[in-house]
């Protein structure tokens, strides 16, 4: 009798935009910037804002119900819900105990992740570690965002780059003897750069200098470690998977910058027909990013069956990550 090998793979995915545009023209009203400046430093050209009322929660369940709909999986067989963000509606309850009651994923269990935004490839990991080990078959990893909650409107440096956003994917048991599902994953993090990237007085430490709970970052220097890592981590993982850039169907790329996601690319050897790039409709939406713009692939129909995807995220810590997987 031979063992069934295990792996996870995506089965569905889901997606949750607030209605509400800030373009740059409406920044340029703000603070001294131009569409202009923002296009061409960062490849921004509008980013979502959340309604009054409308939380990370909120954004995180929509998001959620649309990828188990997809998978055709009922809330009720779900093992685990993982909610990677940095702005849950609050620190306890979690979002994902949140999420939980909006699915009606009565038997699951619930877990919020914070790694910024590497926070849905720390969640597709642990969803794979446990899948793998035969311990659960159905885990949901939700990234959502309500970042204009700790935007501070008046620092040009920081206010233009973020927006709100949800997405969500469900990692189910694969049998992985067709060689698809996951295939490699690499989660890496130095807190010797912690001070590049911090949010103030969102925990029990006191910033008598900061003005507020806003996000502050040193953008020069977080740009440098977010290529080295981004690109050592994504080829990786390839090297792991026993692939090379050629192999590669599509790589989806944390969104924060534009000339961040061109130069891994280039670096990774992966031409721009195959880099997925959705920045400039959503901005940096933080953990959300990746599963926003896997919903979008899937939509445009970029992913076949037995394509090879690389997701590949830095952010706030540092942290970084990435994971390689056979598509179908
Ligand atoms: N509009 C116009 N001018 C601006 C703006 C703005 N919004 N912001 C900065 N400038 C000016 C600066 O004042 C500076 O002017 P000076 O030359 O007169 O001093 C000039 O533009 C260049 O500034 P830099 O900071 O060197 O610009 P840079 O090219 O590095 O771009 C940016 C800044 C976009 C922040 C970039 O460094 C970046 O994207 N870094 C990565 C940041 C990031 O991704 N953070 C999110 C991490 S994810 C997470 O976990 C939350």
């Amino acid at each position: 009798m031979t063992m069934q090998t295990l792996t996870a793979q995506i089965s569905g995915v889901g997606k949750a935009l607030p209605e509400r545009r800030l373009t740059n023209a409406d920044l340029e009203k703000m603070v001294d910037t131009s569409d202009e400046w923002i296009t061409k430093r960062v490849g921004i050209k509008e980013r979502r804002i959340a309604a009054e009322g409308e939380y990370t929660s909120h954004l995180g369940a929509r998001a959620a119900a649309d990828a188990l709909a997809m998978a055709g999986v009922p809330a009720s067989e779900v093992d685990l819900i993982l909610v990677a963000t940095s702005t849950p509606d609050t620190v306890y309850p979690s979002a994902a105990c949140l999420i939980q009651k909006a699915l009606g994923a009565t038997r699951a269990g619930v877990l919020d992740i914070s790694a910024a935004c590497t926070g849905f490839i720390y969640g597709a990991s642990l969803a794979t570690g446990m899948i793998r080990s035969g311990l659960m078959r159905q885990v949901l990893v939700v990234a959502a965002e309500v970042n204009t909650s700790v935007v501070n409107w008046k620092d040009r440096d920081t206010c233009i780059l973020f927006g709100d956003g949800a997405g969500a994917a469900l990692f189910s048991a694969h049998d992985a003897s067709d060689g698809r599902g996951v295939l490699a994953l690499r989660l890496g993090g130095d807190g010797e750069y912690a001070p590049l990237l911090n949010l103030p007085n969102s925990g029990c430490r006191p910033f008598p200098d900061a003005p507020g709970r806003y996000i502050v970052m040193q953008g020069n220097e977080v740009f440098k470690q977010a290529v080295r890592n981004m690109a050592e981590c994504g080829a990786d993982v390839l090297a792991q998977a026993g692939l090379t850039a050629a192999d590669v169907s599509l790589l989806i790329p944390h969104q924060a910058n534009i000339r961040i996601i061109d130069a891994v690319a280039t670096r990774l050897g992966v031409p721009p027909e195959r880099v997925f790039v959705n920045i400039e409709k959503y901005g940096n939406t933080s953990a959300a990013t990746i599963p926003i713009a896997l919903c979008e692939a899937v939509e445009q129909g970029r992913l076949k069956p037995g394509d090879v995807l690389v997701i590949d995220a830095f952010g706030a810590g540092l942290t970084w990550g990435a994971l390689a997987l056979r598509w179908g």
